[in-house]
């Protein structure tokens, strides 16, 4: 018995790379697999190949931003296999550019694909969990550009701090629904990965460490009711390796004696505050603090 055995899970972008990936394994699993994706040629070979081998798959095409491309995934799921158990929020895009070069369009596309992308579906399923009485499971896909910071990422590292902040707080409200939200920040061998850092040698080794169907079988977890006491998580996800996340938190405080500050005296404060916190005055690359690269982040 796999971990989803009988279970319907819809994954967004599942016509390539980490998507596909997540859509196979649920497949793998036991489960049955709705394919979300814009392209429906890639998302119609993902289909084939798990009707092919004997699996449960269908496709909605279309832009995962839209509310009734969200809503006709969440209607088909119901109508082709009988009801919902878990939602992958996967699809994404890419637009890099430093700020000062970024076209609105290019701050938009990314903006509406990740953040819009990640709320049409979670309304749209959370409200038939609601409705129908069932639990449910929703992963979101964060990324360390969103929670570390990433150089001329800024359009894209916002969503995905955003979806990070998304799956805290979805986490919270639909708690009372029994449904859990978790978030999943990846790192894979992908068309997005090459495009934005060219091509990523395989290792040579046995085990792929950077093949994208590494990222599934936590997803899966994640999918499946074995973790029912886990919400509002954000893990990290690259090879063999599961981090996990601590979110913001706040090191260390100054007060005034509870008066209002004055900005001249305040300006003489915040250097202590920033030491006594641990916490370096001028910008660092959180990326150096990554466990694991595919690529120079130095
Ligand atoms: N690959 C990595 O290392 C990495 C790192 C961090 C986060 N991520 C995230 O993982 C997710 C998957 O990325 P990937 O690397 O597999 O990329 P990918 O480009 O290989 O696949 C993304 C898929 O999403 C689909 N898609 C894009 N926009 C869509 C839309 N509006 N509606 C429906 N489908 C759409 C694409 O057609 C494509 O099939 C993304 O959210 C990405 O930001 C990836």
């Amino acid at each position: 018995m796999g971990l989803l055995e009988g279970k319907v899970v819809i994954v967004t972008g599942a016509g390539r790379g980490i998507g596909r990936g997540e859509a196979l394994e649920v497949v793998r699993q036991g489960g049955a697999v709705l394919v979300g994706e814009f392209d429906e040629v890639a998302g119609q070979e993902v289909v084939d190949e798990i009707v092919k081998s004997g699996g449960q798959a269908a496709l909605v095409t279309g832009d995962v931003a839209e509310v009734e491309v969200a809503e006709k995934m969440v209607a088909t799921a119901v109508a082709e296999f009988g009801g919902l158990d878990a939602l992958v929020n996967n699809a994404g895009t890419l637009r890099d550019r430093t700020v000062i070069k970024m076209a609105p369009e290019e701050w938009d596309a990314v903006i509406r694909v990740h953040l819009r992308g990640h709320y049409t579906t979670t309304h749209a399923a959370a409200n038939y969990w609601k409705e129908a009485g069932r639990p449910g499971h929703i992963v979101c896909t964060a990324s360390t550009s969103g929670l570390l910071g990433n150089f001329g990422q800024s359009n894209y590292g916002a969503a995905k701090a955003g979806i990070a902040a998304f799956a805290n707080i979805t986490a919270w409200e639909l708690r009372k629904y029994n449904v859990t939200v978790n978030a999943i920040a990846p790192a894979a061998r992908t068309r997005m990965t090459e495009g934005a850092y060219g091509k990523i040698e395989e290792t040579g080794s046995e085990f792929d460490f950077w093949s994208p169907d590494n990222i599934a079988p936590l997803v899966s977890y994640l999918c499946s009711d074995a973790s029912a006491h886990i919400s509002g998580k954000v893990f990290g996800v690259e090879g063999d390796v599961v981090e996990i996340y601590q979110p913001w938190t706040s090191v260390a405080e100054i007060g005034n004696g509870g008066t209002r500050w004055d900005p001249e005296v305040l300006a003489t404060k915040i250097d202590g505050l920033l030491a006594e916190g641990g916490v370096a005055p001028e910008i660092t690359n959180g990326m150096t603090r990554l466990r694991y690269s595919m690529t120079d982040r130095s």
